[in-house]
């Protein structure tokens, strides 16, 4: 997988994350120690929608951002796009489904007009993606003048006491999960989650692609010991 780039890389992130559709929820629980809920409380806070607002969670997958969105605004009208339709098809199931808009999407290229919606949020798209600065193009394309955009994503380790750990845990306990839970056809997924956590960008380096997109106020905070960044900012007037 660390061998592949462009258009090969995105096909066989969508391919993968179609394989490990049905475990996805129960892994992201398991891995996180049940905290993933809490960032996904932060972002759905971050993003400041308005009663009655419109959302966009790009990259939904099974909703967790999206559903989290619902239970804290209930009259917001909720959209969750992703390329992935097994992935929202999980969602569709779940408490509430009915009540996502789901959009099969590609985050490159958003199929939704200019100055649609008052808040886009996306949770680990950003070191998925093939092409950064595209996204938050598109991101920023749609979002309405005033409107924030929050990113949840994983950040790489930074050098502290509890590296050591945290490398065990994301190049052992990680993918051994992954090959108890999800199974042989799945495995290659929860090797690629750490690999691709420790190339990704540092919370600096994305803060600075997001301000260079033309995204302003942008700041963020970190959680799990450094290893998970939310970014956020302000589409300018
Ligand atoms: C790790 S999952 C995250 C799902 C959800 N946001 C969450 O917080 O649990 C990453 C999702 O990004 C989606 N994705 C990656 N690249 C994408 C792209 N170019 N366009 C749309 N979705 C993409 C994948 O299909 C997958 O569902």
């Amino acid at each position: 997988m660390a061998h592949l780039t462009g258009e090969e890389r995105a096909t066989y992130v969508q391919d993968m994350f179609g394989r490990i559709a049905r475990r996805y929820n129960l892994m992201n629980r398991l891995m996180t120690f049940g905290q993933d809920m809490r960032w996904r409380r932060f972002v759905v806070k971050q993003a400041q929608l308005p009663a009655g607002g419109k959302l966009l969670d790009l990259a939904t997958g099974t909703g967790d951002i999206a559903f989290e969105a619902l239970r804290n605004t209930p009259d917001a009208q909720i959209v969750g796009a992703d390329f992935s339709l097994p992935m929202m098809y999980v969602g569709q199931h779940l408490k509430n489904g009915r009540r996502v808009g789901w959009v099969g999407a590609d985050a490159l290229k958003l199929p939704f007009p200019d100055n649609t919606f008052d808040a886009v949020t996306s949770g680990y798209l950003v070191r998925n993606v093939i092409d950064i600065p595209q996204t938050l193009k598109e991101q920023l394309r749609v979002l309405k003048p005033g409107g924030r955009i929050v990113i949840l994503d994983s950040s790489p380790p930074k050098d502290s006491l509890l590296k050591p750990f945290i490398l065990m845990h994301l190049k052992y306990v990680i993918p051994l999960l992954g090959r108890i839970i999800v199974g042989t056809e799945g495995a290659d997924a929860y090797s690629y989650l750490p690999s691709s956590t420790q190339a990704f960008k540092t919370p600096e380096d994305l803060a600075a692609n997001m301000h260079n997109a033309g995204i302003e106020q942008v700041q963020w905070k970190l959680f799990m010991f450094g290893t998970m960044a939310v970014h956020w900012g302000i589409k300018p007037q």
